[in-house]
């Protein structure tokens, strides 16, 4: 204790003399010690609270016993009984218990919004659980490579704060970009494998719907959509092609560029005949964004069979379908096959023997090579040797 506390202390010990026993209510009494910004208890931990920043939080209008309440009287005990924010907030306790952070920390209200005595309401730009302070509150866990392993989890963070969320919340200031609560809730959060989690599989288009409403109606209608809300779980839903952390602007050529196994993983057939199409040759050789994906052929999200008369790949749609790309494309345009199989000489003779051709010269020119190569440093070692015959065995 400073001699200032002590001088304190013996003023109150007076006043509890002669009015005892003295009752601690008031704000201003504790801070009368608890103010003093160098105070420490006898383990030399800080017991100082800044009053003023206390009286601006949102809990500033309550007295320091409402939370403290089995201080009664000075002198107060040295231990005093731990806070339970649950007497006041019972439904966000609730939900927590239930949650994957009932066990995270010992302290979880305050992990997640900062030190007891110093939060604010949600939308001040001071709370920690503002929109655009969020992703750094849960970064302070889900940033921690050690953490993510301990778990098992991915190290979220990072990838989130590259995304286009990411960037929109923290570069433009975007309020209304996805934080981590928009997608996982604040205090019931669940694991993925959760059926009544908002990230579970079936539950996702609803959850990006939210703010993306009207790509998830056209999800909906597709057949994807369709596949999925039937209960096939093998369908795609929107981050098995957008991931759900590492969100790239779909224009861009990062997406363009890399998202063709997106469909491909699933198709694996059609993504192999696409392959050996002179779309795809171009955009994997050329690097050439501009050439058809299976998106722009098959729509991103109402994704139809060929059979259905509103698919873009259905026959009377096909004109129109490439035109998009190929001004002038006719009927007799359309009757190129966009999934060629050069490996099926039936089905695509022209292209099978154009294969085998490139195949064969590329063989042969490796060969070629090789034989070349081989002959070269034979008659390099011995214009070598011949050479240190001539200059008496030391090299030239
Ligand atoms: C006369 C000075 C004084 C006043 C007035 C006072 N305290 Fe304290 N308080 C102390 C001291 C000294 C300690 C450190 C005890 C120790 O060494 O562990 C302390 C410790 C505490 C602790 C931490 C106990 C723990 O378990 O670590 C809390 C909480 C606390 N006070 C709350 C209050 C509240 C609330 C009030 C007003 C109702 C108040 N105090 C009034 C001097 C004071
Ligand atoms: C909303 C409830 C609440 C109110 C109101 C409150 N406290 Fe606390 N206080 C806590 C909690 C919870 C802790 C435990 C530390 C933590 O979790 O951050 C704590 C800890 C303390 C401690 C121990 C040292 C520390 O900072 O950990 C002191 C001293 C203290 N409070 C004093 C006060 C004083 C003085 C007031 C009034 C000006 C006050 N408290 C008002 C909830 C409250
Ligand atoms: C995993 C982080 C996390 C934990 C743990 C957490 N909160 Fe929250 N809390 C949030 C977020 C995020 C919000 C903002 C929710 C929003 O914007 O709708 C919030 C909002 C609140 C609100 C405002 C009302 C509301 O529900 O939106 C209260 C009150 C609250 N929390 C109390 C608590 C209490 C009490 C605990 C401990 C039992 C707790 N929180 C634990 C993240 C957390
Ligand atoms: C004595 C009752 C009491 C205790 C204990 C208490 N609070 Fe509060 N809390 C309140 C009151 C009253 C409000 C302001 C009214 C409101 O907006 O709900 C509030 C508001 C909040 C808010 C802001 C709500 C918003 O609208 O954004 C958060 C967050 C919060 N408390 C968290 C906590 C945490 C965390 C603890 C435990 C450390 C705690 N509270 C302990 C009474 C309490
Ligand atoms: C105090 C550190 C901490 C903070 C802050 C935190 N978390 Fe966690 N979180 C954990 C730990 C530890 C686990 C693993 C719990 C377990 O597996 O028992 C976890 C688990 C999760 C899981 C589920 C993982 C799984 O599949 O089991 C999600 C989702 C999650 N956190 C999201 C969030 C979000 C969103 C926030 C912010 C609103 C947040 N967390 C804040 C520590 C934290
Ligand atoms: C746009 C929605 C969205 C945002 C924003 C988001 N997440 Fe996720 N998160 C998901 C989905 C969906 C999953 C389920 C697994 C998957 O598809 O990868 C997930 C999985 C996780 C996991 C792995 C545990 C599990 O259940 O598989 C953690 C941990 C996690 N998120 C934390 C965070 C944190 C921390 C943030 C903010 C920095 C955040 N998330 C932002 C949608 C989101
Ligand atoms: C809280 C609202 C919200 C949620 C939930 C949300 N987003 Fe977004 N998303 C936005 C906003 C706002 C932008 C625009 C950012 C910008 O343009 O800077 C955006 C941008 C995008 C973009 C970039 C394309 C574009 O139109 O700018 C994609 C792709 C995207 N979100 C996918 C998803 C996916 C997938 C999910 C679910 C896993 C999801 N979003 C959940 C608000 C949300
Ligand atoms: C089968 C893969 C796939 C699924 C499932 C999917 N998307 Fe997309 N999404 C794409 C592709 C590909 C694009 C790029 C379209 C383009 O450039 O024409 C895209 C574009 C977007 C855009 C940018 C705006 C636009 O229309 O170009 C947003 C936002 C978006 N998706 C959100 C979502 C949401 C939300 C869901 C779930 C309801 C979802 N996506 C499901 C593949 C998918
Ligand atoms: C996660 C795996 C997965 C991904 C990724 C995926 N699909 Fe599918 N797709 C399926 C499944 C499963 C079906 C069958 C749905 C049903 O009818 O039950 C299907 C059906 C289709 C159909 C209808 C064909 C038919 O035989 O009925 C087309 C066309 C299609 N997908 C194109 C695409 C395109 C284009 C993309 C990328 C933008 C894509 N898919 C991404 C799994 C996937
Ligand atoms: C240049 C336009 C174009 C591109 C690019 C394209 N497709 Fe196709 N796709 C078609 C057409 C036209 C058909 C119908 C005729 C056929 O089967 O060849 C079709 C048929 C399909 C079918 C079977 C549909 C059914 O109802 O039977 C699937 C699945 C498919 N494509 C997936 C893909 C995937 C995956 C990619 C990318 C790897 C892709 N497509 C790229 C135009 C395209
Ligand atoms: C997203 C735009 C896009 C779409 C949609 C598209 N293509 Fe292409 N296609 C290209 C580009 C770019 C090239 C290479 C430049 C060029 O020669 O026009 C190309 C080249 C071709 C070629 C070889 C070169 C030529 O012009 O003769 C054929 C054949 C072809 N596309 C057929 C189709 C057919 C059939 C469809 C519809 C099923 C289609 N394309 C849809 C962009 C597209």
């Amino acid at each position: 204790m400073s001699l200032r506390d002590r001088i304190i202390a013996a003023g109150v010990a007076v006043l509890a003399i002669a009015f005892a026993p003295i009752a601690l209510r008031a704000q201003a009494d504790c801070l009368a010690c608890h103010g003093d910004a160098t105070m420490t208890d006898s383990a030399g931990h800080s017991i100082a609270v800044d009053g003023q920043k206390f009286g601006s939080s949102v809990h500033g209008s309550l007295q320091c016993t409402s939370c403290h309440a089995d201080i009664k009287a000075y002198p107060h005990p040295d231990k005093i009984a731990p806070v339970d924010c649950k007497t006041c907030h019972a439904d966000q306790a609730t939900s927590v218990s239930g949650s994957v952070h009932a066990s995270a920390s010992d302290q979880p209200c305050t992990s997640c919004h900062g030190v007891a005595h110093y939060i604010f309401p949600k939308d001040d730009p001071r709370s920690n659980v503002y929109p655009l302070n969020v992703p750094k509150t849960c970064g302070t866990c889900h940033g921690s490579p050690d953490l993510a392993k301990k778990h098992g989890l991915p190290n979220v963070y990072p990838l989130y704060m590259d995304s286009i969320h990411g960037f929109a919340l923290s570069k433009e200031g975007l309020l209304v970009a996805a934080n981590c609560q928009s997608c996982h809730g604040s205090h019931g959060i669940l694991s993925h494998t959760s059926p009544q989690s908002p990230t579970y599989k079936s539950n996702i288009p609803k959850t990006c719907g939210t703010c993306h409403a009207k790509i998830e109606a056209d999800y909906e209608q597709g057949v994807h959509g369709k596949a999925v809300a039937g209960g096939n779980l093998n369908a795609p839903v929107c981050s098995d092609c957008h991931t759900a952390h590492a969100i790239l602007q779909p224009t861009e050529s990062a997406f363009r560029m890399q998202s063709t196994p997106i469909c491909g993983n699933c198709h694996k057939d059609k993504f192999s005949t696409y392959r050996d199409t002179f779309h795809s040759q171009l955009g994997s050789l050329g690097g050439y964004v501009e050439t058809a994906r299976c998106w722009d052929c098959h729509g991103a999200h109402d994704v139809r069979p060929a059979s259905d008369p509103a698919s873009p790949i259905n026959k009377a749609n096909l004109v129109t379908t490439c035109g998009r790309c190929h001004a002038g494309a006719n009927a007799s345009f359309v009757k190129y096959q966009p999934h060629a199989n050069a490996r099926d000489r039936k089905l695509s003779p022209a292209l099978y023997y154009i294969r085998l051709f490139m195949n064969l010269l590329l063989a042969g020119v490796l060969i070629f090579f090789m034989i070349h190569t081989i002959l070269w440093v034979i008659r390099s070692r011995y214009s070598q040797v011949k050479s240190r015959a001539a200059n008496g065995g030391k090299n030239a």
